[in-house]
């Protein structure tokens, strides 16, 4: 169940996909007051480290660190740990890491000690990039929409406290996941909005109707000529919905 308490900015996290820390630092004293946060990835975090993210968490943001860990059980931990040193809100890692490593992640964001935030912890299902051919090649079975159904299936099994899915697998995920699970969907563009390279998109509130908790939108807000203005109408289409 979504929570229909959530304000249409609690819903908003801003992927701030740039490498630059003078760029993030400038969206995230724009942004942060029509935002839950931002989300930290791969390209960001490599360039400019924990700093970007004391400087989410000092602007009042909750912080998205989404680095999709995947190795062995023991590293995963580790680096789950340090995440929640941190102070981040959302952390991710890769299902296809499966059930040790992710039953090890989840242990470690148990196991922080009191003063230390526990993370929730989002299994990555399938990445939208992969197609069927990919996944012949990799040599798993099934179709993208099955194989991010089974790991959605092992993500509550271990416990984890929600996943990363596109919109369209949202309503299949919220039939079998735990009321309080939470779902994080990236591919959310505004209506007559350019689609860039997702391949499965949908509005604001087509994806928060199938039950989607959280909404990552990148670079229609932070490519547009004015980031305020269009993010206060992606909370304009939220509040619709
Ligand atoms: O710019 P855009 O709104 O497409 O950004 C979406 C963000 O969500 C990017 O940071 C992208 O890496 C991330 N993401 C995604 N699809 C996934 C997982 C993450 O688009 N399956």
């Amino acid at each position: 169940m979504t929570d229909p308490q959530l304000s249409p900015a609690a819903r908003l996290f801003v992927a701030l996909d740039t490498p630059d820390r003078a760029v993030a630092e400038r969206l995230i004293r724009l942004l942060s007051p029509y935002a839950a946060g931002f989300k930290i990835g791969k390209t960001l975090f490599t360039a400019v480290g924990p700093p970007i993210v004391a400087a989410a968490l000092d602007a009042g943001a909750r912080v998205f660190l989404d680095l999709k860990f995947h190795d062995i059980p023991h590293t995963v931990a580790g680096a789950t740990a340090a995440a929640a040193r941190l102070g981040v809100h959302l952390c991710t890692v890769h299902a296809l890491g499966g059930r040790a490593m992710l039953q090890a992640a989840q242990d470690a964001v148990a196991g922080q000690p009191a003063g230390v935030a526990r993370p929730i912890l989002l299994g990555v299902t399938l990445l939208t990039s992969a197609d069927q051919a990919m996944l012949e090649e990799v040599g798993l079975t099934g179709t993208p929409e099955t194989v991010a159904q089974r790991l959605a299936r092992l993500s509550i099994a271990c416990g984890l406290g929600g996943i990363v899915c596109s919109p369209r697998e949202i309503a299949g995920v919220r039939r079998i996941a735990p009321d309080d699970f939470v779902i994080v969907t990236p591919g959310i563009r505004p209506k007559d909005a350019a689609s860039d390279d997702q391949q499965r998109i949908a509005t604001p509130s087509e994806a928060l109707a199938a039950g989607a908790t959280y909404l990552v939108v990148g670079r229609p807000i932070i490519a547009a000529p004015d980031p305020v203005a269009a993010a206060q109408r992606l909370l304009e289409d939220i509040a619709a919905s």
